[in-house]
């Protein structure tokens, strides 16, 4: 692999240390780490066994690890029965924890003066109750059973997580769709997952503003059939909402209706059931349903919030994330009330109504362990010091971060000004289909000597590495491909890895590797003499707009369901703020000319029937794409124009001239 390594157009600063002058926690040289992990790798199992010990079970297991049905489908933790309602609710309501703080909910503030509208805070024994209140009606009223499925399209809500902790104490396998995706994604997800119920709210608040959102999810509903209920939250209090008599209810009506009293024994599910199946995209157009499973998932997380956060009876933690995402499943639901920790949730954006909204809520609640992303820094840099100057941080005492690769001058900003060169900063590297972090800064609540951007070194027993195309691993300062070489507990579970596809699963993960059986993520990295490893992006055909993740081929089938598109090829372009950004290039039908008007009604187009997120930021109009002689799109050479690199390899490429076309539209309208 070839190209200096860079995040952002910043070189990578492999050799500079950043000292903390104070850390209460234990350190290490990375030599020492890096020895201690290979021995917990050897026995990884051993120790998973013992933290999984640390939980309760309702059954033990038989067997920490085993094959499960399907090639590369492991089972963790077979012939024990858990539930992770019960670990986020009940062993702490039957302990001291039981009228301590679990969230503390912030609304989106209306007004100016930045003040909340509206502040809710549940203790452990409100959030126990009431998701018992809950359990209930879905089991009573709804009929809803272990092994059923349910989707969730809903904003950060308190119901929303009330929602998936009652789901997760019946085994109602979740899917949740995130609010800002269109009818079409939100009606695919469900076709695949077979759910029948469908929890959304009336609407929800984007930036002083209100968006209904029950609009979208009957429009979703014409097309997935299984739905047959739907629950619906009044978040807006819209006064018009469409309600299907027999199969709409409002979510207050029908609670008034249950009991305080009401409790519903959590299900001891196998260890294996599927929690959840969560959508991510790949390489084709059809999104991913990876399934994550109960005991393997529940220990991970454990692991990770004790290891990578420091976190303790003392904290009040706060990760922004949004539950659609993954990091809001594992990091704002489950992992923070599993161990028992206060956390902070808020509803709105970070710049709403003045970019200085989250910086109010950490001096507000006294935030010590806060988890941002890198575009959010990088859009706060902008809007100055000043915002967060003026709010006192000295409670924090660590940052992580997560999404994307943070370039440097994103780091010292965090660590310099935000934390004030008090707290570890950190970029924990980890994806949908881990369930978990897997490389961070502080691996085993140890802290390793920090270096701006990097992801620091695997977790204890996950054997993450940089290999080159045989699978060897690379040496210091080159390139090459992240693989985790071992099994790790929250990986994609079963019954399938992936949701109804496991021949799929087999190959996006393992085929590329597979003499040697390692799990491919899809990022590149380099590995500095230390060993720390520096994820410097996605080596497939996956973009990372503001650290969300879209696929390109996604992106196109959206673009040439517009009637004017017969072929789409998208790249993605370097962005200050949101990492990289998407463009495409479009080959029109006959009958349709390229006009100003075109170029925006398909960016509409897409932000409509896709997502805001996956907006192409430009448009452009050709007559033909570069292709190979058997017809696959070149995206490769596309991005080489847009980046005005050389074209490498073109032997393959059947049409010269359509590199020429390429360059030409790019050109004409690129902004310089
Ligand atoms: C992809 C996974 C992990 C939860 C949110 C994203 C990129 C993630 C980092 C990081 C560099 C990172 C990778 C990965 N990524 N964290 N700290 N440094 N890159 O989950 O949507 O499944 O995306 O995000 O490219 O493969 P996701």
């Amino acid at each position: 692999m070839t190209g200096e390594p860079e995040i952002l157009g910043e070189s990578l600063p492999f050799d500079e240390i950043v000292h903390l002058e104070s850390w209460r926690g234990e350190r290490v040289d990375p030599d020492a780490y890096r020895r201690a992990h290979s021995t917990s790798v050897r026995d990884s199992l051993s120790m998973w066994e013992s933290l999984a010990k640390e939980l309760d079970w309702q059954r033990p297991w038989t067997s920490v690890l085993s094959d499960g049905d399907h090639p590369n489908v492991a089972k963790w933790f077979a012939g024990g029965a858990l539930n992770l309602s019960q670990l986020a609710l009940d062993r702490h309501v039957a302990g001291p924890r039981r009228n301590k703080l679990a969230l503390i909910w912030e609304g989106e503030p209306v007004g100016k003066d930045g003040n909340p509208a509206e502040v809710r805070k549940y203790t452990y024994y409100d959030l126990w109750r009431e998701v018992n209140r809950l359990a209930f009606l879905l089991r009573n009223n709804f009929g809803m059973k272990k092994g059923d499925r349910m989707a969730v399209y809903m904003p950060l809500v308190p119901e929303a997580i009330i929602f998936l902790l009652a789901a997760a104490r019946l085994g109602v396998t979740f899917t949740v769709v995130f609010s800002g995706f269109s009818a079409e994604a939100l009606a695919s997800r469900i076709s695949d997952l077979g759910a029948k119920l469908l929890v959304t709210v009336d609407g929800l608040n984007r930036r002083g503003k209100q968006v209904g959102l029950k609009e979208i999810a009957d429009d979703a509903l014409e097309q997935a059939r299984t739905v047959n209920q739907v629950i619906v939250v009044r978040r807006t209090g819209a006064p018009d909402t469409p309600m299907k008599a027999g199969r709409d209810y409002w979510f207050d009506d029908l609670m008034r209706g249950v009991p305080s009293s009401a409790r519903v024994a959590p299900e001891p599910l196998e260890s294996e059931h599927p929690l959840y199946v969560l959508y991510t995209s790949g390489t084709t157009g059809k999104p991913k349903g990876l399934i994550h499973d109960n005991g393997g998932y529940a220990v991970l997380l454990h692991a990770t919030m004790k290891w990578a956060f420091d976190i303790n009876d003392g904290d009040v933690y706060w990760c922004p994330a949004d539950i659609g995402w993954v990091t809001g499943h594992s990091y704002v639901v489950f992992g923070p009330l599993i161990e028992g920790a206060t956390e902070v949730v808020y509803e709105g954006t970070l710049d709403f109504p003045k970019p200085d909204r989250w910086w109010r809520v950490i001096e507000r609640y006294g935030v010590s362990v806060f988890y941002t992303t890198p575009t959010a820094t990088r859009m706060q840099m902008r809007f100055g010091e000043d915002f967060v100057r003026k709010h006192d941080r000295s409670s924090l005492r660590l940052i992580h971060s997560v999404g994307e690769p943070i370039n440097p001058s994103a780091w010292r900003w965090l660590f310099e000004v935000v934390g004030e060169r008090r707290c570890p900063v950190g970029s924990t590297w980890w994806m949908t289909e881990t369930g978990g972090i897997m490389v961070s800064h502080l691996p085993g609540l140890k802290l390793l000597p920090m270096k701006p951007g990097t992801n620091g070194l695997p977790i204890p027993g996950v054997d993450a590495d940089v290999v080159d195309e045989g699978g060897q691993p690379v040496g210091p300062g080159e390139k090459g491909l992240l693989v985790i070489r071992n099994r790790w507990p929250g990986m994609p579970g079963p019954p399938t890895g992936m949701w109804g596809d496991p021949e799929r699963y087999a190959k996006q993960y393992f085929e590329r590797f597979s003499a040697k059986g390692y799990f491919y993520c899809g990022d590149y990295a380099v590995k500095d003499k230390d060993g720390y490893i520096w994820v410097a992006g996605r080596a497939d055909e996956v973009l990372k707009v503001a650290g969300h993740r879209i696929g390109t081929f996604e992106l196109e089938s959206s673009i040439v369901s517009h009637k004017a598109a017969s072929e789409a090829a998208v790249v993605a372009i370097p962005d200050p703020v949101k990492g990289e950004v998407p463009i495409a290039f479009v080959v029109l039908r006959e009958g349709f000319a390229p006009s100003e008007e075109l170029r925006k009604e398909v960016r509409l187009w897409v932000r409509n029937g896709f997502s805001p997120i996956a907006e192409p930021t430009q448009v452009y109009f050709v007559n033909r794409l570069p292709k190979t002689r058997s017809g696959k799109i070149m995206r490769r050479l596309v991005k080489a124009v847009a980046e005005g690199k050389p074209l490498g390899d073109v032997a393959t490429l059947e049409d010269e001239a359509s590199v020429d076309e390429v360059k030409q539209a790019y050109r004409g309208l690129k902004v310089t």
